[in-house]
């Protein structure tokens, strides 16, 4: 059991879930309250909202971590080498989840916590994927107020009111963000009857709205990690902000799906992923010309599994590194270049380049002399034997 006045680190964004926490905690669990904003490329606004609302409630350490290049090195340049996507969706909430479960644990060790806790509901995954961390990483209680007094949104709110805690200016929508994407949930978008208000976006153009000229694109790799963008090298994590940008000013990202949660149920989810969505088709257009017909068609299927297991907080599962390093086996040669052409949401290929291509052009030519067309005729004589052989038996 947790004695009075031990410490407890809360994931903390400033917004209503976690702002009702702290003071949960402090009264309802008789602990001291530390803070932490994990910085994984969410608005400069969004890290300051924190820092602020830390303030206001009267918190006595609160805690910033810039771990915006961690994320795109470890977790997003692995989420594009394995073509990361669950049911359309890049996984820009789940891949970054992992890490900051990981970064509250630091604080927790270094503050001598007893406990961590979150803000999450009982609906979400994101309670499954901080959880599965903290527990396999550590030995700290954890605890999620929300979810062990079953407060509705409105109770959060009267709770707030009635406690005098301050509210930073309440969001329609229930959003997470970083720098891979942005989630929109909640509201009148639960309902998926309901078309999504303009307003709800906030990093793509509509695609009435979007250039009405192509734009031309060209991404370079390095064993599967874009390293350029127009032949201007820089770190991933400023690469992913420049693909956003030039695929969401084209209407490209936006995703309206029904998606299916850990726990069952089926949420209507909203999505922004402009930049993920780019390099994640430009990288398959490499993989395309570089590997093997059974390379791709086993990435395909590790593709799906690796996928589900982000999604369904299975970070921690030794199959998910163990298909790490099947998967950077076979990158070591998807390297090279890929021009995409954008237009009002649509992305298409145009080029690839690649010293590692396994197109072989003077094979394929029609003008081609050398390689005798007679040869191949032994070989389309047996191919579907069987088949043969069973057709002519019925006929
Ligand atoms: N449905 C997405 C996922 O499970 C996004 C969750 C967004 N989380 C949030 N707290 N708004 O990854």
């Amino acid at each position: 059991m947790v004695n009075q006045m031990d410490k407890v680190i809360l994931a903390f964004s400033g917004g209503l879930d976690t702002t009702v926490c702290v003071k949960l905690l402090e009264e309802n669990y008789n602990l001291e309250v530390v803070t932490a904003c994990v910085d994984v490329g969410q608005p400069k606004e969004e890290i300051e909202k924190a820092e602020e609302a830390a303030k206001n409630l009267g918190v006595k350490q609160h805690y910033t971590i810039d771990a915006k290049d961690e994320f795109a090195n470890e977790y997003i340049a692995k989420g594009i080498k394995a073509n990361a996507v669950y049911e359309g969706y890049p996984l820009s909430t789940a891949l970054a989840r992992p890490l900051i479960a990981m970064k509250i644990i630091e604080i927790g060790e270094k503050e001598n916590a007893k406990a961590i806790a979150h803000g999450c509901t009982g609906k979400g995954n994101d309670q499954f994927r901080f959880e599965a961390v903290i527990r396999s990483m550590s030995n700290f209680d954890i605890i999620a107020p929300i979810r062990d007094l079953n407060l509705t949104r409105t109770e959060e709110q009267e709770y707030a009111k009635k406690h005098d805690i301050p509210l930073s200016p309440d969001k329609i929508y229930s959003i997470d963000e970083n720098v891979w994407g942005r989630s929109i949930e909640g509201d009148i978008l639960e309902d998926p009857a309901n078309e999504p208000p303009e307003e709800s976006y906030a990093w793509t153009a509509s695609v009435e709205d979007s250039k009405n000229h192509t734009t031309k694109v060209a991404i370079e790799f390095e064993e599967g990690i874009p390293i350029a963008i127009d032949g201007q090298i820089m770190p991933l994590f400023e690469l992913v902000e420049e693909a956003n940008k030039i695929a969401g000013e084209n209407g490209i990202g936006r995703i309206d799906t029904i998606e299916n949660r850990v726990i069952g149920l089926k949420s209507r989810e909203i999505y922004e992923v402009p930049g993920a969505l780019l390099l994640i088709r430009a990288h398959q257009a490499l993989e395309e010309l570089v590997l093997t017909k059974d390379e791709l068609l086993f990435a395909e299927y590790m593709s799906t599994k690796y996928s589900d297991l982000v999604y369904t907080a299975l970070w921690q599962e030794p199959l998910r590194d163990d298909m790490d390093q099947a998967i950077d086996n076979m990158q070591m040669r998807v390297t090279g270049k890929v021009v995409l052409k954008l237009f009002k949401g649509s992305m298409t290929p145009v080029s690839r380049e690649s010293d590692y291509s396994l197109h072989d052009i003077e094979q394929i030519s029609f003008e081609d002399k050398e390689n005798d067309q007679k040869e191949v005729e032994g070989m389309i004589k047996h191919h579907g034997l069987q088949a043969s052989i069973y057709q002519k038996l019925s006929r």
